[in-house]
């Protein structure tokens, strides 16, 4: 497995509580804050101190064992503490819609909770080593995610990506960052196009500061000029991370990664996925089932506090959008890369 290390490590269970880097600072800082309560950590990933599918997962796991340190403390027998709760881990699913990692992980802590033969203590310490398992178990995916990818990133390939799949993104390597990450070890050759990603420019802001951060040579640019790079030969391949995969190979992605998609396939780019098993959704059988997230108006009316339009226009402002099958070369997992027929692959990755 590549040896590459990334200097981040964006969530880690720490002293009885979640410590992580808080998202909406960058790029001029980069703080760790200690998230300490269910509610924090239900508000970290709504405001999104926290975001990025795998990594929202995962801070999900963790605000389970908070809430069960909290209900802890309330004097309940074991059965009223199991049924709050798993009240409690309901609600933490309602945090952020389209990512299914974070129900996913939830529903790990949950099977925790109605297994376990312990006390309430013996549940908490369950809970919590479970959190960590899933911390560890992310890096060890995103790396094997990245050398199945790696092996496709063309000699001195010019990777183009959008919004951040990143070591921000999940626990410390990314899942598309981590294909990059990879193939950067073995070719120091490659170089990054990286699309600024409104409205909350994860790719300006994280993606540039992570990839600087480890030494890989990045290119900003802005969504509306990825077409133009294509048609000049500037783009070998794209590699974007996913949020919701549904049976068929559909992607939620972040808003904007169905036009790359489209531009891709019309200048015969090759456009990759890069994601953990644990974003595909086999329950939904297209992207129409994916439930989208709508973000407030503020993101695109303003851009650090600063109004960019007219004041009062309409604005909609959907967080992802859904790229489809056909337009998608292949999705790379951590047990190597599915090609269409995705129905047919997804199926056999999942052993149905
Ligand atoms: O709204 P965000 O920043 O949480 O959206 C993130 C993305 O869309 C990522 O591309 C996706 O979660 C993949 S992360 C490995």
């Amino acid at each position: 497995m590549t040896e590459f290390q990334s200097k981040i490590r964006t969530i880690q269970w720490t002293d009885n509580c979640s410590r992580m880097v808080d998202q909406t600072l960058f790029p001029s800082e980069y703080k760790y804050v200690d998230i300490k309560s269910g509610d924090e950590m239900f508000l970290a990933i709504r405001n999104m101190i926290v975001r990025g599918a795998p990594a929202i997962g995962i801070a999900g796991a963790h605000g389970i064992v908070l809430y069960a340190m909290e209900l802890a403390k309330e004097n309940l027998s074991k059965e009223e503490f199991i049924t709050k709760l798993l009240e409690k881990a309901d609600y933490m699913k309602t945090s952020r819609p389209t990512a299914v990692n974070l129900m996913w992980a939830v529903e790990k802590q949950k099977e925790v909770i109605k297994n376990s033969t312990k006390d309430i203590s013996g549940i908490i310490e369950e809970l919590r080593e479970n959190g960590i398992r899933l911390e560890n178990q992310d890096i060890e995916i995103n790396k094997k995610i990245g050398d199945f990818g790696a092996e496709v990133v063309p000699k001195g390939a010019t990777i183009l990506t959008h919004c951040n799949a990143g070591a921000l993104a999940t626990v410390g390597y990314g899942t598309a960052l981590g294909v990059v990450r990879s193939a950067f070890a073995k070719d120091k050759t490659i170089q990054v196009f990286a699309d600024e990603t409104r409205p909350r420019q994860q790719g300006a802001r994280i993606t540039t500061l992570e990839l600087t951060m480890d030494g890989i040579p990045t290119t900003l640019i802005t969504d509306g000029m990825c077409s133009y790079f294509m048609k000049k030969g500037m783009i070998d391949m794209v590699v974007v991370g996913a949020d919701r995969i549904t049976a068929n190979g559909d992607t939620a992605n972040k808003i904007g990664t169905y036009t790359v998609a489209i531009s891709a396939k019309y200048h015969n780019v090759p456009f990759y996925v890069a994601a953990p098993l644990s974003t595909i959704d086999t329950s939904l059988q297209t992207g129409d089932e994916i439930v989208i997230e709508e973000r407030c108006r503020e993101e695109v009316t303003h851009i650090n506090g600063k109004p960019v339009c007219a004041d009062g226009v309409n604005v909609i402002n959907p967080g992802f959008d859904v790229t489809p099958h056909e337009l998608i070369t292949g999705i790379i997992t951590e047990v190597g890369i599915l090609k269409p027929d995705y129905k047919k692959s997804i199926a056999e990755a999942f052993g149905m």
